[in-house]
Parts: C-alpha cells; structure tokens; sequence
C-alpha cells in the first residue's frame, strides 16, 4: 500500500488479526462489509472516554461534562471536514444508517409525500433502504418504485427516467455502492437526472464512505447516510447529513431531552441544528471512538484504501474465475466495483461453504446479505460473500481459495 502506513504495520494494529479461531487457524477476516474490525486506537478511545472523561455532554458545567461535550462536538466536525460539508449543524449524529433513513422517511416523509406520489429505490438496496419506504408508501397512499439490475450488476438508469416523466417522483433513494454486488453506482449521473426535474436524492453511503474519498459538497444530493461501524468505528453510532434549507423545514423524529428549547404543558419549542434532531442521551463513548476510527482513515488516506481495495479486488477475481464451477456476480469491470465479492460455489449452498471453510478460519459471509428483492433478480436464494477492507492481503485471498478447493474436494465436485 502506498502509505505512511505499511500493510504490516497496519495490521498490528487490530489485535484481533492476531487471534487464532476453530482449529487453532489464525482469522482471515473476510467480511467487512457486514462490519470491520477496529484498531487499537479506536479501542483505546472507547476505552480512555470511560476511564477518564465519562459525563453527560450538552448539560452541565463541571469540568468532566465540558470535557464530554468538547470530544463528542469535535467529532462532528471532524465528519464534516472529512466529508467536506461546510456547515457542521448538517451533521446528525444517529444510531446507523438504517436509523438516518428511517428518520427521513418518517419526517421528511410523512410531511412532503402524499397520495399518488412515487418514491424511486433500486434492486440492489438494503433492506433498511427498502422497508422504511414500503411503511412510508403504505401510510400516504404513494408508490414504491425500483430502478432495475441490469446482467452486469447495473443498475438501467433509463427506467429512472420513465418514473421522472410521470411528475410524481418524490424523492430518488440509492446505494452509492452495492453491498452484495459491489457496484458503484453512477451517483453524479442520478443526481444530474434529478435535480432537473426538481426531484430529491437521498444517498445510501453504508459500503463507499468507508472505502473512497466522498466529497459531499460536489455530490448535490440532498440527504446521506452511513454507519461507523463499518468504517474502523463503534457500532451503535452513524450520520445523517441533510442540506440544511431542507432540514430546516424538517418535524422532529424522536422527542426527549436536549431537542428542547422550551418545553410547556401542551407545547415545546426546539433546539437549533442538529440538536433538534439527537433526543435523548446519545451515544458519546461510541461517536468518540468514531473520531478516532477516522483519524485512522486519515492517517491512510482515502484515495490509498481504495486503490489497495483495487488491487486486491483484481487479484481476487483474476484468481476467483479460475476456479471451476465458481459463479461471480457483479460488474466485471474494476473500475466500477468495490471490495465486495458475492459467488456461488457449484450448487453448494453458501452457508455449507462458509461452515466448511470457517474450519480454516476464513469468515465470509453467506445468506441474502439483508438484500432479498436482489436475490430475487439474481434468481438465488443466498450467496456467499467476500469484502476486503485497509487490513486484508493478497495471501487471505490466496487462503480462500485454498478453502474453496477443499470445499470441492469434500463434495467430489
Ligand atoms: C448498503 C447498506 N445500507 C445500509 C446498511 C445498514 O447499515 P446499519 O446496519 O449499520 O444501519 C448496510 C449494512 O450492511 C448496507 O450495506
């Protein structure tokens, strides 16, 4: 990896790469799209926040509380650096991206989709980008719409338009990166087709912030969303960013504490941005360890994960087709994939090959990936997956396959 950071030095830094599973075999961790592992310097800050600093933020005035609330702001604006949004207030800090989605659908939606109107996902979405819209479109009386998956693992970008010329759409809401596919979506494309006709994007941000470099101020969608969880950080913890003329017209999503500024018998008045939208007690350890997850990233640089992302996913297809009775899915094409790589193995199902090669501690994941109406294309009830991430090297590749073959030894195949 063309780095500060060498691929040696960065994998001392997750001591569970160090950890020996099954048959005593040590873990190749192949399953990062679920969720990655976290490095010692995340762990620690986690750690040191309970230690040291542990306080409710945003209330009171002693030393510890004022300590708290600095380390969970700066968190803030270190996410709004990171995905260059100028203005922090933007940032809403949630449980995940399932959690920010949700909070759309419930407040943005219910005050701007009625009867009759239609709201665009894709095939290849996530349920969490799915069923918040199918509760949506239930109780307004509108439409639910997909995007279909073309062969290659594409989404056909002219069926968009043939829901854009009805003058119904409401909003347009996608993957910026497949999650079983791999695909990267043509974001700039959709947005461009969008706003044309004065349509809302909401981008779903869960598998490409943690692998390119997202600039936000250049996308011009309207709302993001990603989990830390799968970026080097906690779980529990994710970001909704809305442009701010929009959240501005936004209801509140949750109600409690903090999301106050008076509140009396039968009416409260609330916060200001983006503390209108945080009831409650957040999680302040987990957004805490967040800021230290991307420090790591920093550390790295973007552009240097996703070109290692690059290599080794060359290296694993370029291997991967090599192996008999093996089907890929997803674009052929490099440049318009991620680290993600779902296959079948013969007519193995995916959780007997995951089981078997488990023994050897290789850990993909095997199932539909929280991605039915995808299987449902792809014609499969499940696939195994392999997704890569800054730790991973070409010799786990190299052990999966190893894996594979065992598998097709086993079942005479
Ligand atoms: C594309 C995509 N969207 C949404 C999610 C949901 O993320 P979370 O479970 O962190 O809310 C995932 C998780 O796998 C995902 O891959």
């Amino acid at each position: 990896m063309q780095t500060a950071l060498s691929l040696e030095t960065i994998r001392k830094d997750f001591p569970i790469l160090q950890r020996k599973v099954r048959e005593n075999k040590l873990l190749v961790y192949l399953d990062n799209a679920s969720t990655s592992q976290k490095p010692i310097q995340v762990i620690d800050a986690i750690n040191d926040y309970y230690k040291n600093q542990n306080a409710n933020i945003h209330r009171a005035v002693y030393a510890l509380a004022e300590e708290a609330t600095e380390a969970y702001e700066n968190t803030r604006t270190k996410i709004a650096k990171f995905l260059n949004v100028q203005k922090r207030e933007e940032i809403i800090f949630v449980r995940g991206t399932t959690e920010a989605i949700n909070l759309v659908a419930y407040s943005w939606g219910r005050q701007n989709v009625n009867k009759g109107d239609i709201i665009v996902t894709t095939e290849y979405e996530h349920h969490s980008n799915i069923v918040p819209w199918q509760l949506l479109t239930k109780e307004r009386g509108a439409k639910l719409e997909y995007i279909g998956v073309d062969d290659n693992g594409e989404l056909i970008l002219d069926q968009l338009d043939s829901y854009l010329e009805t003058g119904k759409v409401k909003l347009v809401t996608f993957s910026q990166m497949s999650n079983v596919l791999g695909t990267i979506t043509n974001t700039d494309e959709i947005i461009k087709r969008c706003k044309k006709v004065g349509v809302k994007t909401l981008i779903d941000g869960a598998q490409s912030v943690p692998h390119m470099k997202v600039d936000l101020s250049k996308l011009e969608c309207d709302f993001f969303a990603f989990s830390a969880h799968k970026m080097l950080g906690p779980t529990g913890v994710g970001v909704l960013w809305v442009r701010k003329e929009v959240l501005e017209t936004m209801q509140p999503f949750h109600g409690g504490g903090d999301m106050i500024r008076e509140v009396h018998k039968y009416e409260t008045t609330w916060n200001d941005l983006p503390y209108k939208f945080e009831a409650g007690t957040p999680n302040i350890a987990d957004v805490i360890g967040f800021s230290a997850a991307i420090d790591y990233l920093n550390k790295i640089g973007m552009d240097n994960i996703r070109n290692h992302e690059i290599e080794l996913t060359k290296y694993a297809l370029d291997k991967m087709s090599k192996v008999k009775g093996i089907t890929i899915y997803g674009p052929k094409d490099i440049a318009k994939r991620g680290g993600v790589i779902s296959f079948n193995f013969h007519d193995v199902h995916p959780h007997d090959v995951a089981t078997i090669i488990d023994k050897d501690g290789v850990a993909v994941r095997s199932g539909h990936h929280c991605a039915q109406v995808l299987m449902e294309r792809l014609d499969v009830a499940a696939t195994n997956r392999a997704s890569f991430y800054v730790y991973n090297t070409k010799q786990e590749i190299d052990a999966l396959i190893g894996s594979l073959n065992k598998v097709a030894e086993l079942f005479k195949l």
